[in-house]
C-alpha cells in the first residue's frame, strides 16, 4: 500500500535523464517541461535549435535541469549522437520521448512520393531512430522507457491526412513490436495517440497568409471540436505531457505495448 511519500517517488524522476525529441514547441515543449518538473535532467531536441534551447532556458528558470539540443531526427547519426551526448555528459538514459514529428495533406489520390518519403523520414524513421540508439543502451543498462508520439488518426480515419496517419500507423506496430523484443531487459515501450491539441502543427486551419492566427476562425475551427467532445474540449499539451509523465516514471512499471489515447473521449466518434 502507498504512503503518500512512497507514492511521491513512484512519480518522482530525480536523478534520471530523459531525451525529449520536437521539443522546441507545443507537445514535445510541455513533455519536457514536466519531465524536467518532475526531477528529470531532460535533453531538449529539435530540428530549430533556438527553440529546443528556449525550452530548455525555460525549463532552467523554473529550477529544472536541462539542455538544448539542435538534432534532425531524420539523419540517423544526428540522432545516435543525441543519445550519446546525453549518456556521455550524465552516465545514464532513462526515457526516450520520440515526439518531433510533422504533418501533410493530401487525398489519397494525390499523394505526392516525394512527400510521402520525407514524411516516413521524420515521423516513422526518426523515430525508428530514437528507439534504437535509447534501447541499445536501456537493453544493456538495466532498462528504461520509450515513450513514442502517434496519433487519435491511428484510432479514427480523416480525410486529406492517410499518410500521416500511415506514418503514425507504423509507429504504434514498431512501439508493440518493440515492446515484446526488450521487455525482459526491462524495457518499457508504449505510444500515445493525443486528440486535438491546438500547437503549431494543428494552427494551419486558422493561420493567415502572413502567417498570425485569424482569432475568429480559430474559434469556428475549435468550438465545433470542443461541443462534440465527451469531455466538452480540445487537448492541451500539458494533458498528454500527464500522459507522458505516467508512462515515464515508475507509475507504469507493469505498462508496456500499450497506446495510450488522451483524447477528451473523441476517437471513434469523430
Ligand atoms: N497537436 C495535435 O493535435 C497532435 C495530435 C496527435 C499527435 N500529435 C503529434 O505530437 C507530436 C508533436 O506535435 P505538436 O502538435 O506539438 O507540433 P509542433 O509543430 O508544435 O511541434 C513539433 C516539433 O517537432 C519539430 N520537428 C519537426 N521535424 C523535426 C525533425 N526532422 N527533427 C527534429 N525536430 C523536428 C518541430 O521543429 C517542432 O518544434 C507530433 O509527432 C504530432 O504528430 C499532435
Amino acid at each position: 500500500m502507498h504512503d503518500a511519500a512512497s507514492l511521491h517517488k513512484a512519480i518522482s524522476l530525480e536523478g534520471r535523464t530523459a531525451v525529449v525529441t520536437g521539443a522546441g514547441s507545443g507537445i514535445g515543449q510541455a513533455s519536457a517541461a514536466t519531465l524536467a518538473a518532475a526531477g528529470a535532467k531532460v535533453f531538449c531536441a529539435d530540428l530549430l535549435g533556438d527553440s529546443a534551447e528556449a525550452t530548455a532556458a525555460a525549463i532552467r528558470a523554473l529550477g529544472g535541469h536541462a539542455e538544448g539540443v539542435t538534432v534532425n531526427v531524420a539523419v540517423r547519426q544526428e540522432v545516435e549522437d543525441l543519445m550519446d551526448r546525453a549518456i556521455g555528459e550524465t552516465g545514464r538514459l532513462d526515457i526516450c520521448c520520440n515526439v518531433a514529428g510533422k504533418m501533410s495533406e493530401a487525398k489519397v489520390l494525390d499523394i505526392d512520393e516525394a512527400d510521402l518519403d520525407s514524411m516516413l523520414q521524420v515521423n516513422l524513421k526518426g523515430a525508428l531512430f530514437g528507439c534504437q540508439a535509447a534501447g541499445r543502451f536501456m537493453v544493456d543498462h538495466g532498462g528504461g522507457s520509450i515513450i513514442n508520439m502517434a496519433s487519435t488518426a491511428v484510432l479514427a480515419p480523416s480525410p486529406d491526412i492517410a499518410v500521416y496517419a500511415m506514418t503514425k500507423a507504423a509507429l504504434v506496430q514498431l512501439t508493440k513490436t518493440m515492446s515484446v523484443e526488450v521487455g525482459k531487459r526491462g524495457v518499457r515501450v508504449n505510444a500515445i495517440a493525443p486528440g486535438f491539441v491546438p500547437t503549431k502543427m494543428t494552427s494551419r486551419y486558422y493561420t493567415n497568409p502572413d502567417g498570425t492566427e485569424d482569432e475568429a476562425m480559430k474559434e469556428m475551427v475549435l468550438q465545433p471540436m470542443a461541443k462534440f467532445a465527451p469531455l466538452r474540449r480540445v487537448g492541451t499539451p500539458d494533458d498528454i505531457a500527464h500522459a507522458v509523465l505516467y508512462l515515464a516514471s515508475d507509475l507504469s512499471t507493469f505498462v508496456t505495448g500499450q497506446l495510450l489515447a488522451p483524447n477528451g473521449g473523441v476517437a471513434g466518434v469523430s
